[in-house]
C-alpha cells in the first residue's frame, strides 16, 4: 500500500497570470479534434492518397493535416516555399531524392526552398502527421508548375468534398 494521497484534479491551481484579464478579453481558446470521420473525413488526394484535415490558420498560412498514401503510392515533386514538419504515424516512406526512409515515430523536417518527390513502397503504405507552413509548388515532370497549396487551397479541398458529401463543416478546424 501507498501512502501517497489519490491525486484529486479538482485541486489543481493554475499559476498566477499577470495578464489574465488581457488573455480572457483578446486570447483564443485552444480545441480539439476528435478522431472521428464526422470530425474530419479522409478526403481522397489523387488515386492514392487522402489527407485528413486539422487545422486551418489564414493568418499564418499554415495548416496541419495527416497525410495517407497507399501502397504504392506517390505524391509529385514539389517545392516548399515555408517550413514543414512531419510525424510517422504508420507504414514507411521517403523521398527519392534522399537516403531516409521515415518509419513510426520518425521526425522529419522540410525547409524552404527545397524540392522533392514523395514515395511510399510499403505494402502497408504510410499516414504522417504534417505541420505545413507557407505555400508548396507542385511541378510536372518537364519541370512546369502545375499548382500551388496553400492555406486555402487545403481549406478548399476541405470543403468542396463537405459540401459534395452533405458533411458538416467542423468550424473547429479553422484557427
Ligand atoms: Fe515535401
Amino acid at each position: 500500500m501507498s501512502d501517497t494521497p489519490a491525486f484529486n484534479p479538482a485541486l489543481i491551481q493554475l499559476p498566477p497570470e499577470p495578464h489574465a484579464a488581457v488573455i480572457t478579453e483578446f486570447g483564443l481558446q485552444g480545441g480539439h479534434v476528435g478522431p472521428s470521420e464526422v470530425e474530419s473525413p479522409w478526403v481522397p488526394f489523387g488515386d492514392s492518397a487522402a489527407i485528413r484535415h486539422l487545422s486551418f490558420d489564414v493568418r499564418t498560412g499554415s495548416v496541419a493535416n495527416i497525410l495517407w498514401v497507399k501502397g504504392g503510392g506517390r505524391i509529385g515533386t514539389h517545392r516548399h516555399r515555408g517550413a514543414v514538419s512531419a510525424v510517422t504515424l504508420e507504414g514507411s516512406w521517403g523521398y527519392y531524392e534522399y537516403d531516409w526512409i521515415a518509419r513510426p515515430g520518425s521526425f522529419v523536417h522540410e525547409t524552404p526552398g527545397t524540392a522533392h518527390t514523395l514515395y511510399s513502397d510499403d505494402p502497408q503504405g504510410m499516414k504522417a502527421m504534417f505541420w505545413i507552413n507557407g505555400a508548396i509548388e507542385f511541378f510536372d515532370n518537364a519541370g512546369q508548375l502545375t499548382d500551388t497549396f496553400d492555406v486555402f487551397w487545403f481549406i478548399n479541398h476541405y470543403v468542396s468534398h463537405c459540401r459534395a458529401h452533405g458533411l458538416p463543416i467542423n468550424k473547429a478546424l479553422f484557427l
